[in-house]
């Protein structure tokens, strides 16, 4: 064994090692974790809001799922689904194929990542429909892949230096800036519907801001899009696995899309990702059109379908629906006593904290980021978001206690009243 390592001894070899590249909301490193809790190596701990960017919704290291993954190591680590199949993968789909909305035949694909369900579902939807054009929003985030990369709203830091980009994508104002009925105008100002394979949406942004539609939204929007053979695929992957207090955040509007991309807390934590649609939309592609060495891997899938009896065994979706009202009336506190509050943003446990200098005033993109540096030295961890940087987001787990959140909120709190002082 190596000796042990202190943060400040790790970042030096990170800086020697790792791309400058590559960036890092904090240098305090992590060696173990339970439920909504952090230890580093330096013995500090910490209130995980974070989640692992929404990847944690169930909690770290979930006794059940460590069991399931140890379990599953000791029999079967990789043979590549395609080349010899194993029964994880096929118990997921089939769990994935009930669990996600629509009373209609669905079939699955698993990928590794995100942003590899992203661009195979818009492969699926092209394949289909025949037609080339995707249409996606402002402040939408789907990857950093080419296509998903070119798919994603925000310049800096994806974008940046990176094109040429794919071609075909075309971006449209989002619910919160524009009524659905605008597709209808897009289809006369920017692209042709019958070239149009598929409108992508996150039902509630992530990335880009926790933003969510008005009421009514997606109806209209699917509606506009079933009129004109176009496909709607909704981007779960952030919004997904219950963390807005239904399994999925479309299910809100009533809504049964196409396709549907699940990945972060689908395993909580094991790589997985995976495009689930209807059977006619996902069988119409050539047998191996669809596939890669790892997807699907066994580990993984027995880690989701330990995810998925957590879910019904430990009534997951009432725990976060419990949190999110939690955090509602704490934020909505908050914006009443603080002027640096703009605004509270989400849904359910997926909720922000919109930052401006004063009312109607710029992003309070500087603000956010002392804030969550504050926060951290409290031993908080906490991101933020937003195409102008300036939205304090809440990712935490839905296993986090009273106590926990209590001490987190706190934390936040103080630190808002230091920068609104
Ligand atoms: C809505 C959404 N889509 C796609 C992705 C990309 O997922 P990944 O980072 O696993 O590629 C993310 C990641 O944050 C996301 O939030």
């Amino acid at each position: 064994m190596a000796p042990a390592s202190t943060s400040e001894q790790l970042d030096r070899l990170r800086l020697e090692s790792i791309s400058a590249g590559v960036g890092f909301v904090t240098t305090r490193y992590i060696e173990s974790a339970k439920g909504a809790i952090l230890r580093d190596v330096d013995g500090r701990e910490y209130i995980d809001f974070a989640g692992g960017i929404a990847v944690m919704n169930i909690g770290h290291n979930h006794p059940k799922v460590v069991a399931a993954i140890k379990n599953q190591a000791d029999k079967l680590i990789h043979t590549c689904f395609m080349v010899n199949p194993y029964e994880p993968a096929v118990r997921l789909a089939e769990k994935l194929c009930q669990i996600t909305p629509g009373d209609f035949p669905k079939r699955a694909a698993f990928l590794n990542s995100g942003a590899e369900a992203v661009e195979n579902a818009v492969k699926i939807a092209r394949c289909n429909t025949g037609r080339p054009a995707i249409i996606v929003f402002e402040n939408a985030y789907h990857g950093r892949t080419l296509l998903t990369m070119t798919m994603t709203s925000k310049v800096k830091p994806y974008k940046l230096g990176f094109g040429p980009f794919a071609p075909e994508v075309y971006r449209m104002p989002f619910g919160d800036k524009a009524p659905a009925s605008a597709l209808k105008d897009f289809f006369v100002q920017h692209v042709n519907p019958e070239a149009v394979a598929a409108v992508v949406a996150e039902p509630v942004q992530g990335e880009g801001g926790f933003i969510a539609p008005p009421p009514g939204y997606f109806q209209e929007l699917v509606k506009i899009c079933r009129d004109n053979g176009i496909l709607f695929i909704a981007d779960e992957i952030q919004s997904g696995m219950g963390r807005t207090g239904k399994m999925f955040a479309i299910e809100h509007w009533g809504v049964e899309p196409d396709l549907i991309t699940v990945a972060k807390s689908l395993a909580a934590g094991m790589p997985l990702a995976a495009v689930v649609g209807r059977q006619e939309i996902m069988d119409a592609v050539h047998p191996w059109g669809l596939g890669g060495t790892y997807g699907g891997n066994p580990v993984a899938c027995a880690a989701a379908l330990a995810v998925l009896e957590v879910f019904e065994e430990e009534n997951m979706l009432a725990k976060s629906a419990a949190l999110g009202e939690k955090l509602k009336s704490r934020f909505d506190s908050w914006q009443k006593k603080f002027d640096l509050v703009a605004s509270v943003r989400g849904m359910g446990a997926m909720l922000g904290l919109e930052l401006t200098k004063g009312p109607g005033g710029e992003p309070a993109a500087d603000e956010a980021k002392q804030l969550t540096a504050a926060c951290l030295e409290k031993g908080l961890v906490l991101l933020s978001c937003g195409t102008f940087g300036n939205i304090i987001r809440v990712l935490a787990p839905f296993v986090i206690t009273d106590e926990q959140l209590e001490r987190g909120l706190s934390i936040l709190e103080q630190e808002l009243a230091r920068l609104s002082a």
